[in-house]
């Protein structure tokens, strides 16, 4: 990964670069990292507040031979290399919150956003985001997300080198991929369930078509979550934002 690397001082979002390279047949691995972004986008519509020169803002794109709904199971390998990377640069415990926020302390350090270009039975690309909050002091961040936002800097008390944490995660990506292509994703789950929070306690799965409540009981082998409410039905969640509760 990482053997071709777009830099940017500015962009509108790295997703978008990623979009617009991967049709243009962009080969698997390409980067795009920006310095800044003016319209960061997360999961659902939501806006990420992407500053200049604070954090790493940035686009990766695969091209796995795997079938579509197997896509969810690379925004797990990639929570599993950011905590890695994280780990190593400051010592910190990262931990997963399902399906791609990474959390210190229980505030959000990284989002992940996974975006998928499909056949019906072929992936042809899959852009993987990630932002990860470096240098940010609490008071940089707007209001509406202080209670829940934090960075690398505020957690360890130093500034860190953002260029050292993108080599890092590169590298350990691309390790974390290959044992993924070699082995399948069971040994990239056990990895998951370690760092993952949620698992074995009792949560609130806020879905579009509806809330459910349960214990989260782990991931599928496709990297989807397993909650059983209180009458004992397990249901396999896709996409939704979970609450500890
Ligand atoms: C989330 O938690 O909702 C996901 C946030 C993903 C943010 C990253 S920053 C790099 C890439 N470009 C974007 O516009 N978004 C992702």
């Amino acid at each position: 990964l990482g053997t071709q690397i777009h830099y940017e001082e500015s962009v509108g979002s790295t997703q978008k670069i990623a979009h617009h390279l991967a049709n243009e047949d962009a080969p698997e691995g390409t980067v795009i990292i920006a310095e800044e972004q003016l319209s960061g986008r997360g999961r659902m519509d939501r806006k990420w507040h992407s500053p200049k020169y604070t954090g790493v803002w940035m686009s990766v794109i695969l091209r796995p031979n795997i079938p579509p709904p197997k896509a969810p199971q690379l925004t797990l390998i990639t929570a599993v290399a950011v905590v890695q990377a994280i780990e190593e640069l400051t010592g910190l415990s990262p931990q997963i919150k399902w399906p791609n926020d990474i959390l210190i302390n229980g505030k959000k350090v990284t989002g992940i956003l996974t975006e998928l270009q499909a056949d019906a039975d072929r992936i042809i690309s899959i852009i993987i985001g990630i932002g990860i909050n470096v240098n940010q002091q609490i008071e940089d961040y707007p209001d509406e997300i202080k209670n829940i936002a934090t960075s690398l800097s505020i957690e360890s008390g130093k500034k860190l080198q953002r260029a050292e944490l993108v080599k890092l995660l590169l590298h350990k990506f691309e390790n974390l991929y290959l044992l993924y292509l070699e082995k399948g994703f069971y040994p990239i789950k056990l990895l998951w369930e370690s760092c993952a929070i949620s698992i074995g306690k009792t949560i609130t799965a806020r879905t579009i078509t509806g809330s459910i409540h349960g214990k989260a009981l782990g991931i599928t082998e496709d990297g989807v979550l397993m909650i059983e409410d209180e009458a004992g039905k397990v249901h396999h969640v896709y996409s939704a934002d979970i609450e500890l509760s």
